[in-house]
């Protein structure tokens, strides 16, 4: 991404853009300004990814899927959106009311500050990025998801991980960050380092709900550091040729 459509996403972020005094640098953790698209030039560990039929059974377990009682209240499951040999995989916590109707993750303001998120470190939504939330049913009134809820719905995120074997997972909002890790720690505790999650120890970067930073936009800032640290954390993983 070139440096004007850069800033003009950071803008659209809400972030005030700082000049760098030197010219970019090679990334290390936690630092670096370089561009371009977060594309490594790796195959998928398999080549072609999972087989569409492991994809087609998930798909269809998830949409008739009555373990939990939020069946009863959601106009349809929401399974995630993306390109299924993405790099980088979004989890966020659970379906919205626009993401209910639609059946797709993120579509809601939240979602557009998202995208706009993706955008400033170089990602689009379904270009090397996949999108899913913790839950794949919606409760009712936004309310947080419940413990149970969220144990029945897990193992088919967890399954979706391991067949996109991401690069990186970077979970959104403390309700997805709390789950992932098993941890009551607050978000911001979390920040800032590398976790891994499941049996293959997927690297996994925290950062705020797009729809918190909705409502606490001056913590917008806090976000691109996390953003960028993950952005790093990533260049890092592929140079090292880690495919989890
Ligand atoms: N918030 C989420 O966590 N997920 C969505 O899909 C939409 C809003």
């Amino acid at each position: 991404m070139d440096e004007t459509r850069r800033r003009a996403y950071l803008e659209a972020l809400g972030i005030e853009v700082w000049r760098t005094r030197t010219a970019p640098q090679a990334v290390s953790a936690g630092h670096g300004e370089a561009s371009g698209a977060l594309r490594s030039d790796a195959p998928a560990a398999d080549g072609d990814g999972a087989p569409d039929e492991a994809w087609d059974a998930l798909r269809r377990a998830v949409r008739e899927c009555t373990k939990c009682p939020l069946h009863q209240t959601r106009t349809q499951s929401v399974f995630g959106v993306g390109d299924v040999r993405a790099e980088w995989l979004v989890v966020g916590e659970a379906p919205g009311a626009e993401e209910d109707r639609r059946g797709e993750p993120f579509v809601g303001r939240a979602g557009q500050l998202l995208d706009s998120m993706l955008k400033a470190i170089g990602l689009a939504r379904g270009q090397n990025v996949y999108i899913a939330n913790v839950l794949k049913s919606r409760p009712p009134g936004n309310r947080d998801p419940k413990p149970e809820e969220v144990a029945s719905c897990l193992p088919y995120l967890a399954r979706q991980i391991e067949l996109i074997r991401p690069v990186l997972i970077l979970a959104v909002g403390r309700i997805a960050a709390q789950n992932l890790l098993a941890t009551d720690l607050p978000l911001g505790r979390l920040r800032g380092r590398v976790h891994s999650f499941g049996p293959l120890n997927s690297p996994l970067i925290v950062t705020y709900h797009p729809a918190y930073l909705l409502r606490t936009p001056a913590d917008k800032r806090k976000a691109w550091e996390d953003l960028k640290f993950a952005r790093s954390v990533f260049r890092e993983l592929v140079a090292r040729g880690t495919r989890h």
